[in-house]
């Protein structure tokens, strides 16, 4: 059974629910694109690229459900948690895991456990390879991840505008 499939299937139907059709492109863009993000991160980490690939799919999953933004990571963490037990094919150790990560995304500035470190450069990264002018918040963090690709950044200083600091978040 492709879990990861499972996964994509439940995100679709949410989705496939978005009344505006921009936001529904930003969701398959968004989700789809920190997915792979994850997976290609957790390939160079040597972590669990399923489980990763999971983790982007999930980690908005509160924002594009409610259309609400504040507080998803927490929010989403519980909701992706209760969707993994739903589809009982993952262990409680992976739904940790997720959860955990999820929970922690938002807080971009803290160093923490891998998979959330994971998660949260895959989502400063799918953000700045779709806006190709890298004017985004979280340089330091961009920098750094495409450094673990052996790739040397210049990034100019910009003030980020407000609309564009909450699709980061
Ligand atoms: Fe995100």
């Amino acid at each position: 059974m492709n879990r990861l499939e499972l996964v994509r299937n439940e995100i679709d139907a949410i989705l496939l629910n978005q009344n505006k059709v921009e936001e529904r492109r930003n969701g398959y863009v968004h989700l789809y694109g920190v997915a792979q993000c994850c997976s290609i991160l957790a390939i160079k980490r040597g972590l669990d690229v399923e489980l990763c690939a999971i983790i982007g799919m999930l980690h908005d999953i509160h924002t594009y459900k409610f259309n609400y933004v504040k507080d998803h990571a927490i929010l989403g963490a519980t909701e992706a948690e209760n969707l993994m037990k739903e589809l009982n094919v993952f262990t409680d150790e992976e739904i940790e895991i997720v959860r955990n990560s999820i929970f922690n995304h938002s807080d971009k500035k803290t160093k923490q456990d891998k998979y959330s470190e994971l998660l949260k450069d895959a989502d400063v990264l799918q953000n700045s390879l779709y806006d190709t002018t890298f004017e985004i918040k979280h340089k330091k963090r961009l920098k750094k991840t495409f450094k673990n690709f052996g790739i040397k950044m210049k990034l100019k200083k910009v003030k980020v505008p407000e609309e564009k600091q909450v699709k980061e978040s």
